[in-house]
């Protein structure tokens, strides 16, 4: 992995998010205004956040979204990659991402970043689609293929690189058992839904899903991917 892959994979993730076809089903299938994996957490008392996605077309529904809730002031959306963070060292108390790093073409600068822009006191929270630690690279090409990204992340690579950052205290809430549900719903929905899917998206699109989701549903029943919950600080806190 390496910058040029890294604007490769930002560039695809650009692409691909911008489509309608991307967003479409992402806004009627996947959750809407929010794109959860497997656990679900309340919200708490509005802080200060700033949010940060390649997508300029997910950021104007973001934008939409926060005003009609009156959070707006509240919540700075800003487009760009999540390689190169527009704010100094130690800003943030929380780095939050969720299943957003699959996409990364060099998840060693990515962490480097995310943990630049985190206060020392911090904790940096996230989930993300992984291979699991004894998968080969090339057992799951066709499964990523939609996603064009090259290779995922293993608990390990994570847990590894975030120690040596600093970050010594990394808890892994390890619910890869949930990722086989998701598949298997999402499946099922989109299959259930596929007439009025037609309306809001391209048949190539559909056709290209309906091929690509039966994979992950094999891919996870088989155990070759992973998927859980990162909470990491450092130890002297
Ligand atoms: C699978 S979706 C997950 C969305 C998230 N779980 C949610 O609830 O909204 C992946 C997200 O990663 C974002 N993304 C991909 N590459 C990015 C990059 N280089 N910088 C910032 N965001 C990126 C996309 O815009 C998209 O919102």
């Amino acid at each position: 992995m390496s910058h040029e892959s890294a604007e490769r994979a930002t560039e695809a993730a650009r692409r691909y998010y911008g489509t309608s076809d991307v967003d479409g089903f992402y806004d009627a299938v996947w959750g809407g205004e929010d794109i959860h994996t497997g656990v679900y957490a309340h919200a708490h008392e509005p802080v200060a956040v700033a949010s940060r996605r390649i997508s300029e077309t997910q950021n104007e529904r973001h934008r939409r979204t926060n005003a009609e809730r009156g959070l707006d002031a509240l919540i700075e959306v800003v487009t760009g990659s999540f390689q190169d963070i527009p704010y100094p060292a130690g800003h943030f108390d929380v780095v939050w991402s969720q299943e957003a790093f699959c996409h990364s073409g060099d998840r060693k600068e990515l962490l480097g970043e995310a943990v630049r822009v985190l206060d020392p006191e911090g904790d940096l929270v996230f989930t993300d689609l992984m291979t699991a630690d004894d998968t080969p690279a090339d057992a799951v090409h066709d499964v990523l293929a939609r996603l064009g990204v090259e290779e995922f992340a293993t608990p390990t690579f994570y847990r590894r690189r975030i120690t040596e950052l600093g970050l010594t205290h990394v808890d892994f809430d390890d619910r890869s058992d949930q990722l086989l549900t998701h598949y298997l719903r999402l499946t099922e929905e989109t299959a259930r839904r596929a007439a009025e899917l037609r309306d809001v998206i391209s048949p190539a699109y559909l056709e290209s899903l309906q091929e690509n989701l039966p994979l992950w549903v094999n891919a996870c029943r088989s155990g070759r991917m992973s998927w859980g919950i990162f909470h990491c600080r450092r130890a002297t806190r």
